[in-house]
């Protein structure tokens, strides 16, 4: 019998009102149920935002040197789980368990960054034109934060918005996603166990169309932080646009790699493998376009294709697999379908491209390492976020061209070039659509410590982590003190 797991409300572990469940499977085995969650709705999210407001009134009175300790505590227990947890996250969406160990580091990381910020300026002085007159600033919380994340990084991304959230003073609804819901809870246990007060954090389960808009519409919530798809977040928006409710969104991307001929083939080709096919392709980061200068197109595709289908697909547990499977089968059917959508484009299929349901891999949802070539920037699969381990290959006749391709997407999260001149390099950097650019470095791997976001419909204008961790969850005070004892006129009594 399958495990049954609950929703945390205030201090009350408790099943959906409608008594529904789901169930939590592993992709690279689907017989195995991981446990059933529950299916929440509106009347679940009505009580757990209560109980985040009550709870509210408290933490944001709680100092945040006070609130820090606790999240510090939540990145040492991090620590000594992280084994446990990796093997969890393999087991429930998939991913090698060498980049599960990742995903905990990360959140781990930002424990750490976050629970610093406690004891870090939350405003300024500043000077007034008026004698005997003090102005300064100070952070905020918002109020109750619904938190929405993806299960590509179940415990990492969520880890970008709980802690700054909790370090800033409000309280928070968690939903995590339904393919990750046992992440999830191990992260709320963790934070439990390092003393957050009941009520501050809630969790509830459940699917993005019932448990996920029960929030975004609820009127006491006064921030949404999503991260998933463009599509998703453009409703999001919308929802969040009717009541005015602040929302930060972290939507998807077309990645490229620009290879100019000058560059060192072999490191780029090392990129481009962990970019395009590590965690199977399913990271708002993966690199799937590979831009490449005429000069060294063959040599760099034949390198690629030879790495691509030396790479062992297969369970994430298992020592040596390098490609985890997709985290379930409509996923897999959408990246199959691109590869109809490239044939049908009369792209190439130079590898890959197919299911692989034969044999030990007939249980999960395995998908070969593919890539694409004679792909026009035109083309759906050089323009379209496929979220596997599909990659297309554009060839560019100049650092213009390419730079030119490599803006031509709806998207602007993460670009990257190779390339040995610093001309070159420096052009780049300026001229790429992006919030984060890379050089001789692939599309993947940013650190917490650096603001993490992107452009155009890659989001709308935040950045997570960082400095700018805080400015999501929090909104600033101006504040002003007369002491001169009578009235002054700022802009007239000069
Ligand atoms: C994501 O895919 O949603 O830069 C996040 C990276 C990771 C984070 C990815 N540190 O690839």
């Amino acid at each position: 019998m399958a495990e049954h797991f609950l929703n945390l409300i205030g201090e009350e572990w408790a099943p959906a009102r409608s008594g529904e469940t789901f169930e939590d499977r592993n992709p690279a085995r689907w017989s195995e149920l991981l446990g059933a969650f529950p299916r929440s709705g509106p009347e679940d999210m009505d009580a757990a935002v209560k109980t985040a407001r009550a709870a509210y009134r408290v933490w944001r009175a709680t100092p945040p040197p006070r609130r820090g300790e606790i999240v510090l505590r939540a990145g040492l227990l991090l620590e000594e789980r992280k084994e446990e947890l990796a093997r969890t996250m393999t087991r429930e969406m998939g991913k090698v368990v060498e980049e599960a160990r990742g995903d905990v580091q990360e959140a781990i990381d930002m424990a750490f960054f976050a629970a610093g910020l406690g004891r870090r300026p939350f405003g300024e002085a500043i000077p007034s034109e008026l004698p005997d007159k003090f102005c300064f600033t100070w952070r905020e919380p918002v109020g109750v934060v619904g938190i929405i994340t993806p299960w590509n990084f179940p415990v990492a991304v969520p880890s970008w918005k709980l802690f700054p959230a909790l370090m800033a003073g409000n309280a928070i609804v968690f939903k995590p996603a339904e393919d990750s819901p046992l992440c999830g809870q191990r992260l709320v246990e963790v934070l439990l166990e390092a003393g957050l007060p009941p009520g501050v954090l809630n969790l509830v389960q459940g699917t993005g169309e019932e448990a996920g808009a029960a929030l975004v519409a609820h009127p006491d919530v006064s921030c949404i932080s999503f991260t998933g798809s463009t599509e998703v977040g453009r409703q999001i928006a919308t929802e969040c646009g009717r009541s005015l409710k602040r929302v930060g969104l972290e939507l998807g991307g077309k990645n490229a790699i620009v290879v100019m001929d000058d560059a060192d083939l072999e490191l780029a080709v090392d990129g481009a493998v962990w970019a395009a096919f590590g965690t199977t392709g399913q990271r708002c980061t993966a690199a799937s376009r590979m831009i490449v200068q005429r000069g060294v197109a063959a040599d760099f595709v034949d390198a690629l294709k030879q790495r691509a289908e030396g790479l062992r697909v297969g369970d994430g547990l298992q020592e040596g697999v390098q490609v985890g499977p997709i985290v379930n089968e409509r996923q897999l059917r959408r990246v199959h379908g691109y590869t109809a959508v490239a044939r049908e484009e009369r792209a190439t299929v130079l590898t890959g491209g197919e299911v692989l349901g034969e044999g030990p891999l007939g249980e999960g949802w395995f998908y070969s390492p593919t890539i694409f070539t004679d792909v026009r920037p035109e083309m759906r699969v050089a323009r379209e976020e496929i979220f596997g381990p599909s990659t297309s290959v554009l060839v560019a006749d100049s650092l213009e061209q390419a730079l030119e391709y490599a803006n031509s997407t709806i998207y602007g999260l993460s670009l990257s070039i190779y390339t040995n001149d610093v001309r070159r390099a420096f052009t780049a950097m300026r001229e790429l659509e992006a919030g984060i650019v890379y050089v001789n470095a692939p599309t993947i791997g940013a650190e917490i410590q650096l603001p993490f976001g992107g452009v155009k419909q890659t989001g709308n204008g935040h950045r997570e982590a960082g400095s700018t961790a805080m400015d999501e969850f929090t909104e600033w005070k101006s504040i002003y003190v007369d002491y001169s004892g009578r009235l002054q006129r700022a802009q007239i009594d000069t």
